[in-house]
């Protein structure tokens, strides 16, 4: 069985993007291997967040992702600040992390240069706990999208750094979780490419069915195709490739045929279809995310067993690196 990793930055609701591209592949992920799930609340002072704002938005995304089926029976739910084996290893790894490398990682120099006037050591060593946090568990996978493959390229650095450092085989090397072709790229209703919380073109699993018809009317459509058997624009192919995710197949053909018979004045009416099918699909999501917030000793429960399950791991490898580094021993 493999142990697979994966970390969530607490901001922002869930949308449809996330739940096709990436949730629904942890679900599958979570029947086959050891997994830990954490909600990275370390990660995102680096940003200086509105302190009343922390742990309502921890609370959130854990419910959100609840709801969405990660199970706590099967993987290991927590969130990182529960841990202080982190904190520890953190410290332990910063000695092996070198500041001409650090200050070379892109998304440093992207934070910088966005915020010049927050560019703090947490920021420039966030990729120095991205590996604690891997590197805790010694995981062989971890999903990440491409912003984030760079981080993961250190951690393996910081491994073989570290057992070559002390003559050890300790660490493994992680690798990128690869879901193949199962990986299904949500785009915004705007056409402007993928659905994104910065891009503002979502549909989140919250929004409430009056909510989503809006933003589906709203959606960039033109006078329909010109002739039969056409390319799609982008802002067209966009809506089809949602309505696959949500609909049946057969209605998924129907439009198909109408946008090849080149006919118009069907928008309306795929439109009104696929604010329906989204609708069908989130609701009885937003209905248990809505529980499962309302339930804060469920919530309770879930994190004090997430927070027991990854201490004990962690705790492993923390003696393990104590004692490889020179601390005594208990
Ligand atoms: N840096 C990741 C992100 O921005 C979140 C994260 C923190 C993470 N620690 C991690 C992801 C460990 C994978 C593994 O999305």
């Amino acid at each position: 069985m493999k142990t697979v990793l994966s970390g969530i930055r607490p901001t922002g609701n869930l949308h449809l993007g996330n739940y096709y591209g990436a949730l629904i592949n942890f679900l599958k992920m979570q029947e086959e291997n050891n997994c830990y799930f954490f909600i990275a609340d370390w990660h995102s002072l680096t940003t200086h967040p509105d302190p009343k704002m922390l742990h309502v938005n921890v609370k959130n995304v854990l419910s959100e992702y609840l709801a969405c089926g990660l199970d706590p029976e099967k993987a290991t739910i927590y969130i990182q600040s529960d841990v202080p084996e982190i904190a520890e290893l953190y410290l332990l790894l910063n000695m092996h992390a070198y500041l001409g490398e650090l200050e070379k990682t892109v998304s440093f120099k992207t934070k910088a240069r966005q915020n010049p006037s927050n560019v703090n050591a947490g920021l420039l060593t966030y990729p120095v706990l991205m590996a604690t946090d891997i590197l805790i568990h010694n995981a062989d996978y971890v999903p990440v999208g491409k912003d984030q493959e760079q981080h993961l390229e250190m951690t393996r650095n910081y491994a073989n750094r570290f057992n070559h450092k002390y003559g050890v085989n300790f660490f493994k090397q992680p690798a990128a979780y690869n879901f193949g072709q199962e990986l299904i790229k949500i785009p915004g209703l705007d056409g402007s490419g993928k659905m994104g919380k910065s891009e503002g073109n979502c549909i989140y699993l919250i929004d409430e069915p009056k909510v989503i018809e809006k933003k589906v009317k709203g959606a960039l459509t033109d006078n329909g195709p010109e002739a039969p058997n056409l390319p799609k624009p982008d802002y067209i192919e966009n809506l089809f490739t949602i309505l696959q995710v949500v609909s049946t197949p057969e209605v998924v053909a129907h439009y198909n045929a109408l946008w090849n018979a080149g006919e118009t004045k069907w928008y309306g009416s795929l439109k009104k279809q696929l604010s329906e099918d989204i609708i069908h699909a989130t609701t009885p999501i937003r209905e248990r995310i809505n529980d499962i917030k309302n339930d804060e000793a469920y919530l309770r429960r879930v994190t004090k067993v997430g927070a027991e399950k990854a201490r004990e791991s962690a705790s492993k490898t923390l003696k393990g690196v104590r004692e490889i580094m020179g601390f005594r021993g208990e």
